[in-house]
């Protein structure tokens, strides 16, 4: 069933891309019955060669299928680099997880060069081997004295470092598992294929760990309307623990959209959060023509925290994007960008804008930090802390 909002209609290349995917996707199918949603998604996204992350097309910016932060201007980056530096110099790392196009490392690594606060080394984990090659060639043309203290890593670092962990926007693409509740039980929403070979949804009984994290994030599943479809992020923490596990000391920050929990299931959310984006549009069907949207869903900040406490960081704060970037500077960094003529004047004014109003994403985007062996004395900012929400 196609979305129900009209979409640009995709090139004959990307028919034929996502037909192979489509294909793979049903093979596996065949062979191993109905995907859970979260293996849906992460061949979707991430399957080598063809998933939506791991494929060939723009997919950040104007040209792309949406635009987030770092992508609008080096606002965002230069606030972030501004709040890390605190666990800056002297030998230490910046761990950046899911670097998009780049555009973020670039700029975040001019702001420490101009503040004197430049990291020892810039590590980058990233899923998509497509993207580390565009994320190299953005560094070398944009920061070229830069570019060589940036790493790719395989894996996240096993042993000991010190520093800052930094990630926009990659929770929200982590793959979720889908569930209905319904009056006769819980059920796990898996992809299948219909008798006319299409992809379409399938509902099982759910299992142990799905049980589990459902009890876990819902305290009153009797007061939710029924049927009432959302999303659950089971493999959060044992995530969490891998990337931060070895973060001996020092600030990890991630932003991201989504709601602290006892506002993410609410029964007037019954429809879920997945949310889809291809070409600056947003469709809420994620079967539709795999490979050629991003697929997401929102955050529980709650569980995020709770993730992050499980593996050993204090959480130490919590913000709307917009307290966040106030917080760090941004009007400041607004001022003494002193753009050249009107053009540049207004396009800046326009960053700001998207940035912080609460129509925008100032609101709708949180900022959660953690701290482990760090005084957050020294990161001022985190007295805007406002964790009792979650
Ligand atoms: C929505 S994009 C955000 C990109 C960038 N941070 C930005 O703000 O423009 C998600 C990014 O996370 C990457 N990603 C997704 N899952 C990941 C994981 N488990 N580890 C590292 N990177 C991941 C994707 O390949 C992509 O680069």
């Amino acid at each position: 069933m196609p979305p129900s909002i009209a979409l640009p209609a995709p090139s004959a290349d990307e028919l034929a891309h996502s037909a192979r995917l489509s294909a793979a996707i049903r093979d596996e199918i065949v062979v191993h019955g109905a995907l859970d949603f979260a293996r849906y998604m992460e061949r979707a996204l991430y399957a080598p060669g063809l998933g939506y992350y791991s494929a060939g097309r723009t997919k950040f910016g104007a040209a792309g299928d949406f635009v987030t932060a770092p992508e609008l201007g080096d606002v965002f980056a230069r606030c972030v680099a501004r709040a890390l530096a605190p666990a800056l110099g002297g030998g230490r790392c910046v761990l950046e997880l899911g670097a998009g196009s780049g555009a973020f490392a670039a700029d975040a690594l001019r702001e420490w060069a101009r503040i004197d606060a430049l990291p020892d080394a810039y590590w980058i984990l990233e899923t998509s081997a497509d993207l580390r090659e565009r994320q190299a060639a953005l560094l070398a043309a944009r920061v070229p004295q830069l570019a060589a203290r940036v790493q790719w890593l395989d894996a996240p670092p096993a042993a000991p470092w010190r520093g800052a962990l930094f990630a926009n926007e990659v929770i929200d693409a982590l793959p979720v598992r889908a569930f209905a509740w319904r009056d006769e039980g819980l059920f796990e929403r898996c992809v299948d294929v219909d008798t006319e070979d299409r992809l379409c949804w399938r509902e099982r009984a759910a299992d142990a760990e799905l049980k589990a994290a459902f009890a876990a994030a819902i305290e009153a599943p009797d007061e939710l309307p029924r049927p009432y479809r959302s999303e659950l992020l089971p493999q959060l923490g044992a995530w969490f623990a891998a990337v931060a596990g070895a973060m001996e000391s020092g600030i990890a920050l991630f932003v991201d959209y989504g709601y602290p929990r006892r506002e993410y299931y609410l029964p007037q959310r019954s429809d879920g959060t997945l949310i889809c984006h291809y070409r600056h549009r947003a469709h809420a069907d994620p079967l539709w023509m795999p490979g050629l949207s991003d697929i997401t869903a929102f955050v529980d900040f709650t569980a995020v925290a709770e993730a992050g406490w499980r593996a050993g960081l204090q959480p130490a704060c919590y913000a709307s994007q917009a307290q966040f970037l106030f917080a760090n500077g941004l009007a400041e960094i607004g001022d003494t960008s002193a753009p050249n003529g009107a053009v540049e004047q207004l396009r800046l004014a326009q960053q700001v804008r998207r940035l912080t109003l609460p129509g925008e994403m100032g609101e709708r985007f949180k900022a959660l930090a953690f701290t482990r062996a760090f005084d957050p004395a020294l990161a001022p900012w985190m007295g805007i802390d406002q964790s009792m929400r979650l």
